[in-house]
Formats: structure tokens, C-alpha cells, sequence
């Protein structure tokens, strides 16, 4: 739309320009015609008066260069009347309407300018207010070699690590996708359980079904620490909503489907780090590590 109206106001300026330049145009010529006449006449009047030269072609006693500029006024008359009288009548009325058509041209795009404006700021004000305190966090186990599951189950039981995650998520939100949904037996209780699906018909008990990471995120947007809780393909996608990531790194590297992305050291800054080794009823070491975004 703003592409047709720029080319139609460069259209109209440009005839707008052409215009003016053509009355000039047509202004000098009268003014060159008119010296000319002025020229040509005295040189005429000298020859025919004064070296009475073809004093023979005198007609009804007026001789020819009286004739010849007689006729010579009449037509630089009609040329003046022309370029100021006719054509400046014509002009002006087509200069008006020219300019009433730019006028409301400029007015449709300023008018289509602050709806943008306003829609651009309503955005901008939304994303702010919802966004900016809140700590959207990522919380995962993920082994040395970031293995985080294999055939849609956990590959460890670590009591400490599901301690921490329950004292963690208790209260809050928790976005997962549908295949971590199904490889629980439940939604976890004392949670809002949302859960990401294409699947438009997806529906099971004390969840929140949504259909992209986006969605999810709205559905929190008054919780101040949504928590995203993986698989791997929720992970990815989080990754870049999240400002922090809770992480409980394996020391052990394992065999596994489904991986945890590398975290990008430029992006991530280790702020914490607890580790929890030797600890009875636990087959591995571990840590406890949290990483916030530093940019
Ligand atoms: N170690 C840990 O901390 C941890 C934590 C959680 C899970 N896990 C493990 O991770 C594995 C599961 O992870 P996963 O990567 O296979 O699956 P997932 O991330 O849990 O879920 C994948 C599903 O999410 C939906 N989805 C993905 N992207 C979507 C998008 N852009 N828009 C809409 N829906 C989308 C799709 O559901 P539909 O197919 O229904 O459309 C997709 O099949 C399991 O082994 C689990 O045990 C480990």
C-alpha cells in the first residue's frame, strides 16, 4: 500500500515540476517573441520609412510594414492572451486539483503511518511489561556429553535432583512438550502443567494444551518464574525466551536419544555452581549449576 502511494506522489510531483517548468517555458517564449517583435518592427519601419524601400506596396494607402506589423500585433496579442489569460485560467485550476489529490494522498499515508505507529508501540509495551521481570528458566539434567533422556524416559534417578526440582517448580508454571508430558504418569500436582502440541484435538487432565512455545509463554505471562522443562525440541526452542538455566550436570557420560544444546559461554555465565558428590543412594556425581543471560 505504501508502495503505490509513493509512487503515485512521485507521479503527481513530477507532473506537479513538469507543469511549472512548462509555464516558465511558455513565459520566456512570449517575452523572446515580444523582443523580437519590438526588433523586427523598428528594423521594418526603417526600411520601408526612412530608406522607403518597396514604397510600391502600399494598400489602402498604408504601406506594407504597416500592414506587416499590424498583422504581427495581432498575433503576439493572441500569444499573450494564450499564455496569461487562457492557459493561466486552465493551469490554475489543474494546479489546484493536483494538489487537493496530494493532499489527501499525504493524509491517507500519515493516517496509515500512525496506525503502524500505534500497533508497533502497543507491541513493543506489551513485550516490555510481560518480559522484563520476568526469569523465564530452563531446568534440566543433562549428563557430561548433555544426553537428556533416551526412548522418551530419564536415564537416571537422582532423589536430590527431583527434591530440588519439585522445591524449585512448586507454584509455578511448567512448560513441557507433549513427549515429556507423556513419559510422566501425570501432570505434576501443585503446578500449571502447559504443554505443547501441534496437535489441535490434544487434551488430558489438569493441563494446558498450547501450540507453540509463544502460546506457552502467554499463558504464564503473570507467573515471575515460568519454568520450561524440557524434552530436547522445547529446550531448543526455549532457549531463547529463557534468562536463566537451572542445570544438574552428570558427571557420566551416557548413551542416549535425546541431547540438551550446547550453552553458548557467550551468551551464558556460570553465576552458581554446587556440587553434590559422594552422596549416599546416588549412583553419580553431580553438580547443581546456574547460568544467567548476559546478553
Ligand atoms: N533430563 C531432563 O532434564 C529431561 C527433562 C525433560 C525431558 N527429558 C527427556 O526428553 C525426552 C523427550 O524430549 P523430546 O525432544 O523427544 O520431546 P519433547 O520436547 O518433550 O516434545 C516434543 C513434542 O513437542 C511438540 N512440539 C515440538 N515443537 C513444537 C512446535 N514448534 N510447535 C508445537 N508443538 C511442538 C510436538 O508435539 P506433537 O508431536 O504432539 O505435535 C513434539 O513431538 C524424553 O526422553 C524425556 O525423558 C529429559
Amino acid at each position: 500500500m505504501f508502495g503505490n502511494n509513493n509512487s503515485s506522489i512521485d507521479n503527481e510531483t513530477i507532473e506537479l515540476l513538469e507543469n511549472a517548468q512548462s509555464r516558465i517555458r511558455q513565459k520566456k517564449n512570449v517575452y523572446r517573441h515580444f523582443i523580437f517583435y519590438l526588433f523586427v518592427s523598428g528594423f521594418f519601419l526603417f526600411v520601408d520609412l526612412v530608406l522607403a524601400v518597396g514604397k510600391t506596396l502600399s494598400i489602402f494607402n498604408y504601406s506594407w510594414s504597416i500592414w506587416v506589423l499590424l498583422i504581427w500585433t495581432f498575433i503576439l496579442l493572441y500569444h499573450l492572451f494564450d499564455v496569461f489569460i487562457s492557459k493561466k485560467i486552465i493551469n490554475k485550476k489543474w494546479v489546484s486539483n493536483q494538489k487537493s489529490h496530494l493532499i489527501e494522498i499525504q493524509k491517507e499515508k500519515i493516517k496509515s503511518l500512525r496506525k503502524d505507529i500505534e500497533i508497533e508501540s502497543k507491541i513493543y509495551a506489551e513485550s516490555n511489561s510481560n518480559n522484563s521481570n520476568q526469569m523465564v528458566t530452563i531446568i534440566v539434567a543433562a549428563s557430561e556429553n548433555d544426553v537428556i533422556g533416551d526412548n522418551n524416559k530419564l536415564i537416571w534417578h537422582l532423589s536430590k535432583d527431583l527434591i530440588r526440582f519439585k522445591n524449585l517448580t512448586k507454584g509455578h508454571h511448567v512448560i513441557m512438550g507433549r513427549k515429556t508430558f507423556e513419559s510422566m504418569p501425570k501432570a505434576l500436582p501443585n503446578r500449571t502443567n502447559v504443554v505443547i502440541t501441534r496437535n489441535k484435538n490434544y487434551t488430558a487432565e489438569n493441563i494446558v494444551v498450547v501450540d507453540s512455545i509463544e502460546n506457552a509463554l502467554k499463558v504464564c505471562k503473570d507467573d515471575p518464574q515460568p519454568f520450561i522443562i524440557g524434552g530436547g525440541e522445547i529446550y531448543k526452542l526455549g532457549l531463547e525466551y529463557s534468562k536463566r538455566i537451572e542445570l544438574t550436570r552428570v558427571h557420566h557420560n551416557f548413551e542416549g536419544d535425546t541431547i540438551f544444546p550446547e550453552i553458548d559461554k557467550e551468551i551464558w555465565k556460570e553465576v552458581k555452581k554446587i556440587k553434590m558428590f559422594d552422596i549416599e543412594n546416588h549412583d553419580y556425581n553431580f553438580s547443581f549449576i546456574t547460568y544467567d543471560k548476559f546478553s
